[in-house]
C-alpha cells in the first residue's frame, strides 16, 4: 500500500513508519527534517504551518494518510488538500472533558473543540486534538482515529516509562522514593503495539473511534516490575503526597517528578478508559515487563546530558530519602 506518514520522524510516526515499511508498503514520511526518516521510506521535506505545505505530496493518491498533528490548522488542510482512502488520526485520551469517572467509553462526553487553528501551548492540548478529530472524521476518506493513553518503552524522550526501571537500577541509597498511592490506576501502550495496531487498521481500512492504551495496572504492582527489571534490589520507600508536596516534588512530569502518578484526584481516571473496541479492532498488548525493560535499556543507551524530562534526580532523591528516614 501507499502510505504517506505526516511526521514519521519522531516516535510514535517513526515507529509506525517502520512497521509499515516491514511488511512491504511504500512510505512517504513528510516533516520538517529535524530528524531523519527510517531507511528505506521517501523524505519529504515540507513545513505544514504554510498554507501550501502539502503540495510535493497533494497531487498523489494515497491508500491511508497516518497524522500525528496536535495543531488542528495542519489538520484542516490535510484534509482539504490530500487525496486519501484512509485517513488514520492519532489522538489522545485528553480529549475527555472529566477523568473523574472510570473506565469511560469513546461515547463520554468531550472537551470544547480549540477556536483557531494555532495550539499555542499544552494547556490546550485535549481541546486541539478534538478540533483534530472533528476535522479527519469530516473528511469524508474512511477515518480512523485513535485516542491514545500514555505511550511507552524504547525512544520515550521524556523518561516517564523509563524512570522507575532506571531508578530501581540506580538507587541512590537502599529505597527508592515512591508515591505512596499503590492503588493508582497507571497504563502504558508499548510504541511498538501502537504503531502495529495503526499498520493493521490501515491495512484492513478499518474505520472509527478508539481509546488505546495498556492495560490498567496499580501503581504498586508497576513499581514491583520495575524494581525486578531494576534489579539492584532497592526496595521502595512511599511517601504521602503532602510529604512529597512539601518537599517540592511533582507529579507526572517536569523537573522533580514523579511519573505515571497524577495527585489531583480528578485525573484519577486518565488511565482506566475502556480498551473493549481496540481489542475487538486487533490491538494486542506485550506484557509490561517487555515495555520496562525496554524502556530502561533505552535510558541506558542515552548520551551524557540527554536530560530526562521526569523523574528526580539523585540530588533530589537523596534529599527526599533524608527527609523522610
Ligand atoms: N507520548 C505520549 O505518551 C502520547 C500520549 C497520547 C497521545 N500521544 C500522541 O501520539 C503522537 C506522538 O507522535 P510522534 O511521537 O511521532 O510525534 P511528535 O513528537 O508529535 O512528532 C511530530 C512529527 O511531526 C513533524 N512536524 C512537526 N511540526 C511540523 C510541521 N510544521 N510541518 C511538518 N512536519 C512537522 C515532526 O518533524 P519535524 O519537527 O522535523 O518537522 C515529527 O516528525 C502524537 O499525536 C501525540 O499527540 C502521545
Amino acid at each position: 500500500m501507499k502510505i504517506l506518514v505526516l511526521g514519521g520522524t519522531a516516535w510514535l510516526g517513526r515507529t509506525v513508519a517502520r512497521e509499515a515499511l516491514r511488511r512491504g508498503h511504500d512510505v512517504t514520511c513528510l516533516a520538517r527534517g529535524s530528524a531523519p526518516a527510517p531507511d528505506g521510506a521517501t523524505f519529504v521535506r515540507a513545513d505544514r504551518d504554510e498554507d501550501d505545505g502539502l503540495a510535493p505530496v497533494s497531487g498523489a493518491d494515497w491508500d491511508a494518510v497516518v497524522d500525528v498533528s496536535r495543531q488542528p490548522g495542519q489538520v484542516r488542510r490535510a484534509v482539504r488538500d490530500l487525496r486519501t482512502a484512509h485517513y488514520v488520526f492519532v489522538s489522545t485520551g485528553n480529549v475527555y472533558a472529566a477523568f473523574d469517572a472510570l473506565e469511560q467509553d469513546e461515547d463520554s462526553p468531550q472537551r470544547a473543540p480549540l477556536d483557531g487553528d494555532v495550539m499555542e501551548d499544552m494547556e490546550t492540548y485535549g481541546e486541539a486534538k478534538v478540533a483534530c478529530e472533528t476535522a479527519v472524521l469530516g473528511s469524508g476518506a474512511t477515518a480512523t482515529v485513535i485516542r491514545s493513553g500514555l505511550i511507552g518503552g524504547p525512544g520515550d524522550w521524556s523518561g516517564r516509562t523509563g524512570y522507575w526501571p532506571w531508578r530501581f537500577a540506580h538507587p541512590v541509597a537502599d529505597e527508592v522514593v515512591v508515591p505512596d498511592d499503590p492503588d493508582f490506576p497507571t497504563a502504558m501502550v508499548d510504541v511498538r503495539d501502537l504503531a502495529a495496531w495503526v499498520v493493521t487498521l490501515v491495512e484492513d481500512r478499518t474505520g472509527g473511534v478508539f481509546n488505546a492504551t495498556g492495560a490498567t495496572t496499580r501503581l504498586g504492582d508497576v513499581l514491583a516490575l520495575a524494581a525486578e527489571v531494576g534489579g539492584s534490589g532497592a526496595t521502595p520507600r512511599p511517601v504521602p503526597l503532602d510529604r512529597l508536596t512539601e518537599l517540592g516534588i511533582d507529579n507526572w512530569m517536569g523537573p522533580a517528578s514523579l511519573p505515571l502518578w497524577i495527585s489531583d484526584p480528578e485525573w484519577r481516571g486518565f488511565a482506566t478508559l475502556d480498551t473493549t473496541r481496540a481489542r475487538e479492532a486487533g490491538l494486542v498488548l506485550r506484557p509490561l515487563r517487555e515495555t520496562l525493560t525496554d524502556a530502561l535499556a533505552f535510558e541506558e543507551s542515552r548520551p551524557e546530558g540527554d536530560e530526562r524530562r521526569a523523574g528526580l534526580t539523585d540530588v533530589d532523591e537523596r534529599r527526599v530519602l533524608d527527609a523522610t528516614g
